[in-house]
């Protein structure tokens, strides 16, 4: 089975400038999270799609999930204090609800509600032959480092930004969240760090520039752009 979790439990502290949590900013009366929820659901690939999120919002993408009807949406589930809490307490309930290790898991941003069926159709493949991938893009533009002054270039050859989807199968990633908490690893933001931290090869899957994540109101206002 190919399961994915919709991550959508966070504050949204670097985008408090709208009257609610960016998961449920609405763009043509789509709430954000739903774009890749609506992705991942319209994929025959795609078995089984369930939503974390938080106490605040639950009322509210309860709502909206019953309004949609989705039939690959599954439940929703309560995260927690950091994106790395959020996945773990999904991954602990659908160990609970008797997954498969070998079934895989793909973990992705609610807040990059652009994402495409290319990018998850890339990302279940790359888990078949490899058991772990993270999507991610070339830099292209020139990295500098610098406080306020231009200290020095980054030779951005073998540089990547990361994006999500990030897929394993679920034994991989359940084990490697197990030991991140056994080891006091306890807020990291990404979960292929988690995996290769464990000893496990992470390879990478082509992302898209479309694929950014909403972090603040500039890449808002760039999204509105895009599909309004
Ligand atoms: N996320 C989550 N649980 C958390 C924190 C984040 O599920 N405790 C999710 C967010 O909902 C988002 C994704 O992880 O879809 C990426 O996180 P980010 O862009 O940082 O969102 P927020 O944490 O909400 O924003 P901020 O860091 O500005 O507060
Ligand atoms: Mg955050």
């Amino acid at each position: 089975m190919n399961i994915a979790i919709v991550l959508a439990a966070g504050k949204s502290e670097r985008l408090n400038d709208i009257n609610v949590p960016k998961q449920l900013y609405l763009l043509n009366n789509v709430p954000l999270f739903m774009y890749s929820v609506l992705t991942f659901n319209n994929l025959e690939d795609i078995d089984q799609v369930y939503v974390v999120t938080n106490e605040e919002c639950y009322e509210k993408i309860n709502q909206y999930l019953d309004l949609y009807r989705l039939e690959k949406v599954k439940g929703i589930f309560l995260g927690g204090k950091t994106r790395q809490e959020s996945v773990y307490n999904a991954l602990k309930k659908l160990e609970a609800a008797g997954i498969n290790g070998d079934d895989i898991v793909l973990i992705h941003d609610a807040a990059r509600p652009l994402m495409d069926k290319f990018i998850v159709l890339d990302n279940i493949a790359g888990v078949k032959m490899y058991d772990a991938v993270t999507t991610a893009i070339k830099v292209k533009d020139t990295v500098i480092k610098g406080d306020e002054v231009l200290d020095d270039f980054v030779d951005r050859e073998g540089l990547y930004q990361v994006q999500t989807p990030q897929s394993f199968r679920f034994r991989i990633i359940k084990d490697a969240h197990d030991n991140a908490m056994k080891k006091g690893l306890g807020a990291m933001t990404d979960d292929s760090a988690l995996v290769k931290a464990n000893g496990q090869p992470v390879h990478i899957v082509k992302g898209t520039t479309a694929n950014f994540k909403v972090t603040t109101i500039d890449d808002l206002k760039l999204l509105e752009m895009i599909i309004l």
